[in-house]
């Protein structure tokens, strides 16, 4: 087989369907080629699509694909940053990934476990004043607070609202056109600006983090050369824990729609089991849309499955349609977290979160956060808190991205 052999769309450009098809852009072209990877175009370049577990594997092989280059301007200036552990490759990559990953121990973690309930016990407290509530936008602002007292950045009270309303811009707009795309590009600007001003502090030592905390390890972190970052590029990595800190309100408001759908989980979540909590957790971040795909370049020509992949082709990874890929999951549009207690463990084939090994690839540097924080939100949703959740267009839909609940999830008669 050759290259000619590749699955192709025909065409001149494919992003206008991208933007269509959301998170199915890449499965359906999977299905009707009934291959796991495809050539296209997007952007005006030639691009391949590839998914499962498989491509999941070669994709997250760094002697074939690097990110240099990679991401496109758009989510650069507004989900990103510039020069942030994202973009890098190799040694450099590794080093500044070993930064996030310092402050991911057990005792971090536990850490941010306790602040999570504190925060969530002062919000329930608030909300038992209100009549009902959207708690999309009340999570955002909990997750807020947790992940400034967390990373150690100083916030005034008067400051949190608009800070939420920042960070949330940044990864809302990341698949937005227009103004939506310019607010969150504003948003960034004036969040960096801020971050890198308060780093800048740190190091004239007027303000002083906790030592174990993102903003003094960032603001303190020294590259292979012995320097340290310069402010703006310290900036975007503390952003780079805030922001999808404050996302996790998406996969938040996932698990109280699938406590609404499903209410036999929420008997079983009851038992107080920790297992299925875990379980049922593991299954949100499967069954629901987040993340679509990541992107990387061909680092060098390599052949695979017969096919010859061409050096510097942009490459997409599709993490929604293997977390629904058929070859690995049995009825993958069911929602069955009981599917986790056969799971084969494998980290190429269940990806909400990218793949791989966290210190030589890209693999999301907050797994574990962001499963600790969801473990103490299902267990005030399940055992802390009583509510109601009124009639309401809970639909969500596969191709806004990121894709939230219509109605944001509007709660009320909280106790
Ligand atoms: C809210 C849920 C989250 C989702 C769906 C998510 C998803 C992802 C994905 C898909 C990637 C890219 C993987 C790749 O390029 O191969 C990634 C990378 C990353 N994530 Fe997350 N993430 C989440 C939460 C978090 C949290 C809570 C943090 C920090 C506390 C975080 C920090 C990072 C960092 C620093 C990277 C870059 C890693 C690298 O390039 O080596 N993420 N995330």
């Amino acid at each position: 087989m050759n290259k000619q052999n590749m699955p192709r769309e025909e065409g001149l450009d494919h992003s206008l369907s991208l933007m269509r098809e959301g998170y199915m852009y890449i499965l359906n072209r999977r299905r009707s080629f009934h291959s796991d990877v495809f050539e296209t175009r997007l952007l005006g370049k030639k691009a391949i699509c590839m998914g499962g577990k498989e491509a999941a594997k070669v994709f997250y092989d760094t002697e074939k694909f690097q990110r240099k280059g990679a991401a496109p301007n758009r989510a650069i200036q507004t989900l990103f940053g510039q020069n942030g552990v994202q973009a890098l490759d190799g040694q450099a990559h590794q080093h500044r990934k070993e930064m996030f990953m310092s402050i991911m121990s057990p005792d971090e973690l536990s850490r941010l476990s306790s602040l999570t309930k504190k925060q969530w016990e002062v919000a329930i407290a608030n909300w038992e004043q209100m009549d009902e509530l959207i708690f999309y936008e009340e999570t955002k602002e909990i997750l807020c607070r947790i992940a400034c007292e967390w990373a150690g950045v100083p916030m005034k009270e008067d400051e949190m609202k608009n800070l939420t309303k920042n960070l949330g811009a940044m990864f809302e707009s990341a698949g937005a056109v227009g103004p939506s795309h310019w607010l969150g590009r504003n948003a960034r600007n004036d969040v960096e600006k801020w971050m890198g001003e308060l780093i800048e502090k740190v190091r004239q030592g007027t303000v002083k983090p906790p030592e174990n905390t993102a903003l003094h390890r960032f603001s303190w972190h020294r590259d292979l050369d012995g320097n340290l970052l310069d402010s703006a590029t310290a900036a975007v990595e503390v952003i780079n824990i805030l922001r999808p800190i404050v996302a996790i309100a998406i996969f938040i408001n996932f698990v109280a729609l699938a406590l609404h759908h499903y209410p036999e989980e929420r008997e079983k979540l009851q038992s107080g089991d920790a297992k299925y909590a875990q379980m049922f957790i593991q299954e949100v971040r499967r069954f629901y849309p987040f993340f679509p795909f990541v992107i990387a370049r061909v680092k060098t020509d390599f052949s695979w499955n017969g096919y010859q992949i061409e050096e510097d082709t942009l490459t997409l990874l599709d993490l929604y349609g293997t977390n629904h890929d058929p070859e690995i999951w049995d009825n993958p549009d069911v929602f069955n977290p009981a599917r986790f207690a056969n799971w084969e463990g494998s980290p190429f084939s269940f990806i909400p979160q990218g793949g791989g090994d966290y210190m030589m690839g890209h693999r999301c540097a907050g797994e574990w956060v962001t499963i600790e924080i969801m473990k103490v939100c299902l267990d005030f949703l399940v055992n802390q808190m009583d509510y109601e959740v009124p009639a309401q267009d809970l639909s969500y839909s596969l191709v806004s991205m990121p894709s939230i609940p219509h109605s944001q999830v509007v709660i009320k008669n909280v106790r």
